[in-house]
């Protein structure tokens, strides 16, 4: 195993973007400082052949005009909060409202717009680390984060994140990178097959904010619970897949030990992905907003649907809902997450 350093590009400023590569003999993570971003990943299918089975791009040209953060470590708070408003400890915070003017999405770029540090950690591992300023895009609160990427021996991708911050607030980070098993270049997911070990959906308006209601997936186009191709049901008359033109919403995951909380599969190559996580909920994200205008890797373009993001994180705009498992933490409390991506081929 080793951990290898290089340069990535430039930032207009002038500052330099750092790339980590970090190979197991078999498969190569590599991570870059702008966003702490899981830049590529490289995995063999069931033939050995090498794919990068990440959408994204291969250039700061188009991470700094195009990015839908593709690869981004997200936060403070993933997705979305209401009207950009939250109650912490009895003050009402106003967060930026990057999207129509309404919403906070992501934290308006807070954390996956950043240069962090990184340093290697050991031979197989890489440690990014990042200070927000209180005030920043309306967040209360000096908050310094650490994530931690891991390739291990055996094929798994592990994801650490760890969080305090001097105030109180809502902590919440997610990985938003777009996995597309057939490698970058490839079309679209939506033969991809799909599990989600999940009994219920948090259903969104149409500005995308959960209404509140838990809603079960039986019977619905939501029901992974058995596999079904991403492309089976995505097109079905189903309000809220007609407003988010297509998947785009958070399942509450039902933690069975020992069992995957999702398992994607893709038969042509036979690369399978399996996540697990000690968050409550996952973000399907089917790319619906890419419509093939913006060039990625390999001069390919972000066509809809392009790949599939399993965004792991507390459910949107958990700080609204009481009702929902909560992510405010005390000044000096400690955040700590883990998420995990386990990569194999079926022959
Ligand atoms: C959101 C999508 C959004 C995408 C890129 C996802 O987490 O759920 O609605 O388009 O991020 O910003």
């Amino acid at each position: 195993m080793s951990v290898t350093k290089s340069f990535y590009g430039k930032m207009p400023d002038g500052k330099e973007v750092e790339m980590y590569s970090i190979s197991n003999g078999k498969i190569t993570l590599q991570l870059i400082t702008l966003g702490a971003t899981l830049q590529a990943l490289y995995t063999p299918d069931k033939f050995g052949r090498l794919n990068d089975i990440t959408v994204g791009f291969d250039s700061l040209y188009g991470h700094l005009n195009f990015t839908d953060y593709q690869g981004k470590t997200v936060g403070r708070y993933a997705n979305r909060i209401a009207g950009g408003k939250m109650i912490i400890d009895g003050e009402e915070i106003n967060l930026v409202k990057n999207e129509k003017d309404k919403t906070c999405l992501h934290s308006g770029g807070e954390f996956s717009s950043a240069i962090w540090q990184a340093e290697a950690v050991g031979e197989n591992a890489v440690k990014f680390t990042h200070t927000s300023e209180d005030g920043t895009n309306g967040f209360k609160g000096n908050l310094t984060a650490n994530v931690t990427y891991t390739l291990t021996d055996d094929d798994r991708v592990v994801i650490e994140y760890y969080a305090v911050c001097d105030k109180a607030t809502a902590i919440n980070f997610t990985n938003h990178t777009y996995f597309n098993l057939c490698g970058a270049a490839s079309s679209n997911v939506l033969g991809h097959i799909l599990q989600i070990n999940s009994d219920e959906i948090t259903p969104t308006d149409s500005d995308s904010i959960p209404t509140g209601e838990k809603r079960s997936v039986s019977g619905t186009a939501f029901d992974f619970r058995e596999p079904h191709t991403v492309g089976e049901r995505i097109n079905d008359s189903d309000e809220q897949l007609v407003q988010c033109l297509g998947y785009d919403h958070n399942f509450c995951l039902n933690h069975h030990e020992g069992k995957a909380d999702a398992v994607v599969y893709e038969p042509v190559s036979g690369r399978k992905l399996e996540l697990y996580t000690d968050l409550p909920g996952v973000q399907l994200y089917t790319g619906n907003f890419l419509d093939g205008t913006v060039i990625g890797k390999g001069g390919m373009p972000l066509v809809k649907h392009a790949g599939l993001c399993l965004e792991t994180q507390y459910y949107p705009d958990s700080p609204n809902h009481p009702d929902f498992p909560q992510c405010t933490f005390a000044a000096g409390e400690e955040y700590k997450s883990v998420t995990e991506f386990r990569i194999s081929v079926v022959e």
